[in-house]
């Protein structure tokens, strides 16, 4: 079966004093726990490096939330997959919503940053989900098949395992507003059905598929009890150490 994946995302959140102490306090929460998922912080470039000396013997895994799809150059502002690694990143977020309608970021640059990640063996979490205004319009459906076919054009049947897949309507991000068990688990069975298309049934059912949109400590049982919910994408809640943990055991 698959095995739940709980990530944060810390966003633009957290200097470096803060990310210490932030993963201090889960490292220590965490290590009386016999954990049923795994568990992925993905903080800023600026704490990646001590991140990963931080979470050394722990359970914890690092991630990133956004690279560009050249190893280097002249590319002022951006950060490669090659750099990610070499602080010990095994996990990049791709295609997040906020990086699409905030930073203009297009299905095929996010199909680029997908395949880079993936030959240099970081495991991207590819970001879906639909707009307010299109789940409105009934095309929800169409969206994230759009997201997905494209995003993860070219990307062999050898690859798709190590990809993860985010679902997040984006009218739930940063809103308060959740996705009943019910409409996330209808996307996210939705999605498994299109994985199975693209790739086999039997790679579908491997491949972790998360719920992202103000996930709380107070919903996560109910959306992860879900059949095709295998996880969290965490925004907001990921931010302090008692509700990340709370949603850690949920699942
Ligand atoms: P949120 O963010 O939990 O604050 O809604 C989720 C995300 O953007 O990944």
């Amino acid at each position: 079966m698959r095995r739940k994946v709980i990530a944060g995302n810390w966003k633009m959140n957290n200097d470096l004093q803060q990310s210490v102490t932030l993963i201090e306090e889960l490292k220590n929460s965490l290590a009386e726990k016999a954990l049923n998922c795994d568990v992925i912080i993905c903080p800023p470039f600026t704490s990646l490096y001590e991140a990963k000396k931080l979470i050394e013997g722990s359970l914890i895994k690092l991630g990133a939330q956004n690279m560009f799809y050249e190893d280097e150059g002249a590319f002022t502002g951006e950060v490669s997959a090659p750099m990610l690694k070499s602080v010990g990143c095994e996990y990049v977020i791709l295609g997040h919503s906020e990086r699409r309608t905030i930073f203009g970021e297009k299905d095929e640059m996010i199909n680029k940053k997908v395949k880079k990640a993936l030959a240099h063996n970081l495991k991207p979490i590819l970001c879906v989900g639909e707009t307010l205004e299109e789940r409105e319009k009934d095309v929800t459906e169409k969206v994230v098949k759009r997201q997905i076919e494209k995003g993860l054009n070219d990307v062999t049947p050898d690859e798709i395992l190590n990809v993860i897949i985010a679902y997040e309507p984006v009218w739930a991000i940063g809103t308060g507003k959740t996705a009943t068990p019910q409409q996330a688990q209808e996307v996210h069975a939705f999605i498994r059905k299109l994985l199975a298309s693209m790739y086999s049934k039997d790679f579908a059912a491997m491949i972790p598929i998360q719920y992202g949109g103000s996930v709380k400590p107070d919903n996560a049982k109910e959306l992860l009890s879900q059949k095709d919910i295998d996880g969290a994408l965490v925004g907001g809640a990921c931010l302090k150490a008692d509700s990340f943990i709370g949603i850690i055991e949920a699942a």
